[in-house]
């Protein structure tokens, strides 16, 4: 698969200045020794190191850096879409969460919001550092390059000799980050689609033993059914306003002066509605019956509400599993 209509539309600026502008840079990580093939821009790089062959025959798996800024130490979100537009392809999410960075693989679609990938590709970390001004993660990602969900599917053909990738950025962290699979993320902050082309140093003989070295699967304090307190007032809700075609200018040429201040009016904007917090005294206005197939994020966006503010107005409410039959507050009077 390749670029769709507006992908391609997006993607004029740079046709027009001509794919032969070297953008690729060569960045030899020190610790580990990987070569990667980056792809930098205002906001974030990621970088991919290729098997020895992928350049003649398409790989199924690389290894990555995403490094992203984050203007609050240990704050914000980042993310890949393996096929440049956001949906219908496979969409790799990190995050800096107490210490480690942790990541989601995603899907979404023009009807819903991002959920879970339910594919089979697999992330295993070589090393992750969070320092005063970005996050970084060293990754494998095996069966990251064709991916499919339900009756759609697609691929990054590495064997053309260039990708076309999408990414997006956002300063503010993920709800219920501590749990990758019921994380919730809206709004980008920036994004954008570009053409990752790969020189010569994309594919290495050491590939694979600088895959061998993603050991670690670091899955986050989640057990899989604790949801953490909700914490009302720090509710952050998802701009409505986000936009969803990608801005070419925020892609590329970073002037020096941006290069540390992501738009704070793209990247935050709480809705009006998150000022008033609950009080523990008001009483429902709104109950929803929970049926085959919600899930917390979808019941909250279906009733214009944040999950922070579904999660505040039904203390202890489990959203993993999510029980069938249960009636949930959606909105307060
Ligand atoms: C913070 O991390 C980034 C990305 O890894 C790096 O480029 C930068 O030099 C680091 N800054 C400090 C102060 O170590």
């Amino acid at each position: 698969m390749r670029a769709t209509g507006w992908q391609l539309l997006t993607l004029l600026p740079w046709l027009q200045h001509g794919l032969a502008q070297d953008d690729t840079v060569t960045y030899t990580d020190k610790a580990s020794g990987i070569v990667f093939n980056t792809w930098p821009n205002t906001y974030m790089t990621f970088g991919m190191a290729l098997p020895s062959n992928a350049l003649t025959a398409d790989a199924t798996e690389f290894t990555g850096i995403i490094t992203c800024s984050s203007p609050t130490q240990g704050t914000g979100w980042c993310g890949i879409s393996m096929g440049g537009g956001m949906n219908s392809n496979l969409l790799l999410l990190a995050y800096p969460q107490q210490g480690q960075i942790l990541t989601s693989f995603r899907w979404a679609t023009d009807y819903k919001p991002p959920t879970v990938y339910t594919g089979d590709a697999k992330l295993t970390q070589i090393s992750s550092t969070i320092n005063s001004t970005h996050y970084s993660l060293i990754f494998r990602c095996q069966n990251c390059l064709k991916w499919k969900q339900g009756q759609e599917s697609g691929d990054a053909p590495t064997s053309e000799g260039y990708l076309v990738l999408g990414w997006c950025h956002a300063t503010t962290s993920p709800t219920n980050g501590a749990c990758p699979n019921s994380l919730s993320v809206r709004q980008h902050g920036n994004q954008g689609i570009f053409p990752a082309r790969f020189n010569s140093a994309v594919a290495n003989r050491a590939y694979t033993s600088w895959a061998s070295k993603a050991t670690a699967t670091v899955a986050g304090g989640c057990g899989g059914s604790r949801v953490p307190a909700p914490t009302a007032t720090t509710a952050k809700a998802p701009s409505p306003t986000t936009a969803k075609a990608p801005s070419p200018t925020t892609a590329k040429s970073p002037s020096p002066t941006t290069a540390k201040s992501p738009s704070p009016t793209t990247a935050k904007s709480p809705s009006p509605t998150t000022a008033k917090s609950p009080s523990p005294t008001s009483s429902c206005a709104k109950s929803y019956t929970v049926k085959s197939g919600d899930y917390c994020y979808l019941i909250a966006t279906n009733n214009g509400i944040t999950l922070d503010q579904l999660k505040s107005y039904n203390p202890g409410l489990n959203c993993d599993p999510l029980q069938i039959g249960a009636v949930v507050c959606v909105r307060r009077s």
